[in-house]
């Protein structure tokens, strides 16, 4: 059996920890995530350990990155389950702060980090990134770790991540790590719960969409227009409701590319029911 978790719920005692591992001179890696944690995430603890010498990782459900019809009330949490897999994984640490540590009575402020959040996800989910970027800024300046990993999954949001803290001076290293998928190569998500068991049959074709774009477009770079009409088609045919996005972008400032001349990143969301299903796939040379 695994011994349990130490969990600290306020930035005092997370300080407090924090600086006797300092004392001792650890390094230390974070992984900030929102719980209902998948083998994604436990990826993200492993890699920490393999840089730092002691992880700890945070479960908070940000509200504020959630929009007004979104599943801020149904997102799954289950805090027992969260700490015994983190264990397992090798955390030595969960930070679970109350709402009151993240943002405490009248709390005001909001991070733009511009350009990188407008288009894609930025679109369809407007306020979003600012409230990723709020309260990574918050966990990062309470925990102030070494390093902070995360899922390359999320790629908007890790761009994002990587501009604010080069534009703020967090001194943080960012750690991109690869998605982590299913064995039909559906990217885990917590979210992948919302689907019927008949629609998560359906749900690979994402990826496989999105892995034959990236074989067009290494023959053929400049072919960005057609590949993605074609890949549209191929999701709305392959039983997806809907493609919010699907394009070809330059893998630092996700601008939209029409031929691939640097490195790149195929951006898809397609919608099943109501699942928004988020990938993405390099292109190009490979990405810093
Ligand atoms: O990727 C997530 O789980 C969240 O967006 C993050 C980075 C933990 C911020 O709430």
């Amino acid at each position: 059996m695994t011994t349990p978790l130490p969990t600290v719920r306020t930035i005092a005692e997370l300080r407090a920890q924090v600086a006797d591992w300092r004392r001792q001179g650890l390094r230390i890696a974070m992984v900030p995530t929102m719980g209902a944690l998948h083998e994604g995430h436990l990826t993200l603890v492993r890699r920490g350990r393999e840089l730092a010498d002691r992880v700890l990782a945070s479960v908070f459900v940000n509200p504020t990155q959630f929009g007004p019809n979104e599943d801020f009330g149904r997102y799954p949490r289950d805090e027992a389950g969260d700490a015994a897999k983190l264990a397992a994984a090798g955390c030595d640490l969960l930070y679970a702060p109350g709402m009151d540590q993240i943002y405490p009575q009248g709390f005001t402020t909001s991070i733009d980090v511009g350009p990188v959040t407008r288009r894609w996800e930025g679109e369809f989910r407007p306020g979003h990134f600012n409230g990723v970027a709020t309260v990574v800024t918050k966990l990062l300046m309470q925990a102030q770790p070494d390093i902070a990993c995360f899922g390359e999954k999320d790629y908007q949001q890790l761009q994002t991540i990587k501009r604010l803290v080069a534009d703020l001076d967090i001194a943080v290293r960012i750690e991109g790590v690869p998605t982590v998928r299913e064995a039909d190569g559906l990217a885990m998500s917590s979210r992948n719960a919302y689907l019927t068991a008949e629609q998560r049959s359906r749900a690979a074709g994402l990826n496989r969409v999105l892995r034959t774009i990236a074989g067009r477009l290494a023959e053929d770079p400049g072919t960005v227009v057609a590949a993605c009409e074609w890949g549209r088609g191929e999701l709305l045919a392959g039983g997806f409701d809907a493609v919010d996005y699907l394009a070809v972008v330059d893998a630092a400032n996700l601008e939209p590319l029409e031929r691939v001349d640097r490195p790149g990143r195929i951006l898809a969301v397609a919608r099943i029911g109501g699942v928004r299903l988020l990938d993405n796939a390099a292109v190009g040379a490979p990405s810093a």
